[in-house]
């Protein structure tokens, strides 16, 4: 019987040529950017993968509309998604780039196995923009105080201004309803 199981080459070498950057902050303050930037990278991939499930699954009399919104929605989360892992690389540290480490670093939660309806998905989507919201405000105040790095608040910044929005656009729906 065959097997879905890819060979995948040994890698030949371990440890790659690495440059430390020196950008005027000390190791604790790059530390405490990267083990913020992590999880977010983690979180707005499961959300990504959570509204391309929406986008596919969706049912109901408003199907076209919502297709295209969830869509609209994990566009946007994509460019945030590279924002924040070419940010990890820019403190010198590798992004995460697997499923694995990013369901251990994830606070958003899935359901596997359950296609809730339309208003449901929508709620769902919504209180993760929500969440991400809260986490990512508390973020920029922790980067602020403990190492005053003024390139990673305003990317959060940044984000979080298009989680307001997307979280307004799914709101609104709701409120129609
Ligand atoms: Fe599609």
């Amino acid at each position: 019987m065959a097997t879905a199981k890819a060979k995948v080459p040994k890698p030949t070498a371990t440890k790659t040529k690495s440059i430390k950057p020196d950008l005027g902050l000390n190791d604790e303050q790059q530390q405490i950017v990267v083990n913020i930037l992590k999880p977010l990278l983690a979180d707005e991939t499961v959300l990504y993968i959570k509204l391309r499930n929406f986008h596919w699954n969706v049912t109901g009399p408003q199907f076209q509309p919502l297709h295209a919104l969830f869509e609209n929605q994990y566009d946007e989360l994509a460019d945030i998604i590279d924002e924040v892992a070419e940010r990890i690389r820019q403190h010198g540290e590798n992004a995460p780039g697997t499923l694995v480490e990013f369901q251990k670093l994830a606070r958003l939660t899935e359901q596997p196995g359950v296609y809730p309806d339309a208003r449901t998905m929508i709620a769902n989507a919504l209180a993760d923009h929500e969440a991400l919201v809260r986490q990512i405000r508390q973020d920029i105040d922790v980067i602020d105080d403990d190492a005053d790095e003024a390139g990673s608040e305003d990317l959060l910044t940044g984000i979080l201004q298009k989680h307001q929005k997307m979280a307004w656009m799914l709101r609104a729906h709701l409120e129609g309803q």
